[in-house]
Protein backbone atom coordinates (compact mmCIF):
# COMPACT_ATOMS: atom_id res chain seq x y z
CA UNK A 1 0.00 0.00 0.00
CA UNK A 2 1.68 3.21 -0.85
CA UNK A 3 0.58 5.64 1.88
CA UNK A 4 0.86 9.19 0.55
CA UNK A 5 0.36 12.18 2.89
CA UNK A 6 -0.05 15.72 2.18
CA UNK A 7 1.67 18.13 3.82
CA UNK A 8 -0.34 21.79 3.54
CA UNK A 9 1.18 25.40 5.23
CA UNK A 10 1.86 28.83 4.39
CA UNK A 11 5.93 28.12 4.62
CA UNK A 12 6.52 31.81 4.36
CA UNK A 13 9.22 30.72 4.87
CA UNK A 14 9.98 27.16 5.71
CA UNK A 15 11.70 26.65 9.14
CA UNK A 16 13.76 24.11 10.83
CA UNK A 17 10.55 23.30 12.77
CA UNK A 18 8.98 22.47 9.34
CA UNK A 19 11.90 20.31 8.06
CA UNK A 20 12.16 18.19 11.22
CA UNK A 21 8.49 17.83 10.61
CA UNK A 22 9.11 16.27 6.85
CA UNK A 23 11.58 14.30 8.08
CA UNK A 24 9.11 12.60 10.90
CA UNK A 25 6.91 11.82 8.58
CA UNK A 26 9.30 10.56 6.10
CA UNK A 27 9.84 7.67 8.47
CA UNK A 28 6.21 7.09 8.80
CA UNK A 29 4.33 7.67 5.05
CA UNK A 30 5.52 6.60 1.66
CA UNK A 31 5.09 9.58 -0.27
CA UNK A 32 5.00 13.10 0.97
CA UNK A 33 3.74 16.14 -0.87
CA UNK A 34 4.81 19.08 0.62
CA UNK A 35 1.90 21.80 -0.43
CA UNK A 36 2.12 25.88 -0.21
CA UNK A 37 -1.20 26.88 -0.13
CA UNK A 38 -1.55 29.94 -1.98
CA UNK A 39 -4.03 32.57 0.35
CA UNK A 40 -5.52 35.33 -2.02
CA UNK A 41 -5.96 37.07 1.84
CA UNK A 42 -2.53 37.14 2.84
CA UNK A 43 0.33 38.95 1.68
CA UNK A 44 3.32 36.52 2.08
CA UNK A 45 6.95 37.67 2.46
CA UNK A 46 8.02 35.21 -0.31
CA UNK A 47 6.02 34.56 -3.41
CA UNK A 48 4.65 30.83 -3.49
CA UNK A 49 7.25 30.23 -6.22
CA UNK A 50 10.14 31.47 -3.82
CA UNK A 51 8.98 29.32 -0.89
CA UNK A 52 8.83 26.32 -3.43
CA UNK A 53 12.43 26.72 -4.11
CA UNK A 54 13.07 26.97 -0.88
CA UNK A 55 11.93 23.59 0.50
CA UNK A 56 13.22 21.78 -2.92
CA UNK A 57 17.11 23.62 -2.01
CA UNK A 58 16.61 22.26 1.69
CA UNK A 59 15.45 18.53 0.74
CA UNK A 60 17.17 18.38 -2.41
CA UNK A 61 16.53 15.23 -5.07
CA UNK A 62 14.68 13.13 -2.30
CA UNK A 63 12.08 11.33 -4.90
CA UNK A 64 9.72 10.96 -1.80
CA UNK A 65 9.23 14.50 -1.74
CA UNK A 66 6.74 15.86 -3.96
CA UNK A 67 6.32 20.14 -3.77
CA UNK A 68 2.99 21.46 -5.18
CA UNK A 69 1.28 24.89 -4.54
CA UNK A 70 -2.62 24.97 -4.41
CA UNK A 71 -5.46 27.00 -4.31
CA UNK A 72 -8.89 26.48 -2.72
CA UNK A 73 -9.49 23.64 -0.39
CA UNK A 74 -7.16 21.54 0.72
CA UNK A 75 -9.80 18.32 0.94
CA UNK A 76 -10.23 18.82 -2.98
CA UNK A 77 -6.97 19.04 -3.73
CA UNK A 78 -6.18 16.08 -1.45
CA UNK A 79 -9.17 14.40 -3.39
CA UNK A 80 -7.40 15.43 -6.82
CA UNK A 81 -4.18 13.85 -5.31
CA UNK A 82 -5.72 11.00 -4.16
CA UNK A 83 -4.57 11.04 -0.42
CA UNK A 84 -6.41 10.72 2.52
CA UNK A 85 -3.65 11.98 5.07
CA UNK A 86 -3.13 15.30 6.42
CA UNK A 87 0.15 16.03 8.26
CA UNK A 88 0.22 19.13 10.73
CA UNK A 89 2.65 20.10 13.38
CA UNK A 90 1.50 20.87 16.85
CA UNK A 91 3.90 23.05 18.80
CA UNK A 92 1.65 23.88 21.78
CA UNK A 93 -1.31 23.75 23.41
CA UNK A 94 -2.54 26.89 21.67
CA UNK A 95 -2.44 25.32 18.35
CA UNK A 96 -4.95 22.57 19.05
CA UNK A 97 -7.98 24.63 18.99
CA UNK A 98 -7.68 25.76 15.13
CA UNK A 99 -6.01 22.55 14.48
CA UNK A 100 -9.04 20.61 15.59
CA UNK A 101 -11.33 22.49 14.35
CA UNK A 102 -9.62 22.43 11.22
CA UNK A 103 -9.47 18.67 10.95
CA UNK A 104 -13.13 18.65 11.54
CA UNK A 105 -13.99 21.01 8.76
CA UNK A 106 -11.46 18.65 6.50
CA UNK A 107 -12.94 15.58 7.60
CA UNK A 108 -16.54 17.78 6.92
CA UNK A 109 -15.87 18.50 3.08
CA UNK A 110 -14.14 14.66 2.33
CA UNK A 111 -14.99 12.08 4.50
CA UNK A 112 -12.32 9.75 3.90
CA UNK A 113 -9.72 12.58 4.90
CA UNK A 114 -7.53 12.04 8.10
CA UNK A 115 -5.49 14.40 9.92
CA UNK A 116 -2.23 13.14 11.25
CA UNK A 117 -0.75 15.29 13.77
CA UNK A 118 3.27 15.31 14.85
CA UNK A 119 5.30 16.97 17.34
CA UNK A 120 8.50 18.37 16.28
CA UNK A 121 11.38 17.89 18.41
CA UNK A 122 11.38 19.98 21.52
CA UNK A 123 14.12 23.17 20.80
CA UNK A 124 12.43 23.86 17.90
CA UNK A 125 8.23 24.32 19.03
CA UNK A 126 9.24 27.83 19.66
CA UNK A 127 9.51 28.18 16.08
CA UNK A 128 7.11 29.92 14.23
CA UNK A 129 7.33 31.45 10.35
CA UNK A 130 5.82 34.62 11.76
CA UNK A 131 8.29 35.12 14.74
CA UNK A 132 11.28 34.41 11.75
CA UNK A 133 10.04 37.29 9.74
CA UNK A 134 9.70 39.77 11.99
CA UNK A 135 13.29 39.08 14.09
CA UNK A 136 14.85 39.27 10.57
CA UNK A 137 12.83 41.91 9.88
CA UNK A 138 14.63 43.52 12.99
CA UNK A 139 17.99 42.54 11.76
CA UNK A 140 18.23 39.48 14.23
CA UNK A 141 20.65 36.42 13.18
CA UNK A 142 18.21 33.63 11.92
CA UNK A 143 21.36 30.94 11.32
CA UNK A 144 20.00 27.46 12.71
CA UNK A 145 16.15 28.20 12.88
CA UNK A 146 16.54 28.10 9.36
CA UNK A 147 18.00 26.35 6.43
CA UNK A 148 21.12 28.67 4.70
CA UNK A 149 19.04 28.92 1.66
CA UNK A 150 16.35 30.70 3.71
CA UNK A 151 18.98 32.90 6.03
CA UNK A 152 20.30 34.39 2.54
CA UNK A 153 16.89 34.77 1.09
CA UNK A 154 15.78 36.74 4.20
CA UNK A 155 18.99 38.94 4.27
CA UNK A 156 17.96 39.85 0.67
CA UNK A 157 14.59 40.76 1.73
CA UNK A 158 15.97 42.54 4.71
CA UNK A 159 19.51 44.13 3.99
CA UNK A 160 20.50 45.60 6.97
O1 LIG B 1 0.96 27.22 7.70
P1 LIG B 1 -0.47 27.60 7.97
O2 LIG B 1 -0.72 29.03 7.56
O3 LIG B 1 -0.88 27.31 9.39
O4 LIG B 1 -1.37 26.65 7.01
C1 LIG B 1 -2.78 26.74 7.02
C2 LIG B 1 -3.37 25.99 5.82
C3 LIG B 1 -2.78 26.54 4.53
C4 LIG B 1 -3.03 24.52 5.93
C5 LIG B 1 -4.91 26.18 5.83
O5 LIG B 1 -5.22 27.54 5.92
C6 LIG B 1 -5.59 25.59 4.59
O6 LIG B 1 -5.70 24.40 4.46
N1 LIG B 1 -6.00 26.47 3.66
C7 LIG B 1 -6.69 26.08 2.43
C8 LIG B 1 -8.23 26.36 2.55
C9 LIG B 1 -8.86 25.29 3.41
O7 LIG B 1 -9.06 24.18 2.96
N2 LIG B 1 -9.15 25.65 4.70
C10 LIG B 1 -9.62 24.69 5.71
C11 LIG B 1 -11.08 24.30 5.60
S1 LIG B 1 -12.20 25.62 5.38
Amino acid sequence: MNRIAIYPGSFDPPTRGHEDLIRRALGMFDQLIVAVAINPNKEPLFSVDERLAMLRTAFDGNPRIEFASFSGLLADFARARQSTIVLRGLRAVSDFEYEFQMAMMNRRLHGELETVFLVPAVDLTYLSSSLIREAARFGANVDGLVHPAVADALRRKFPQ
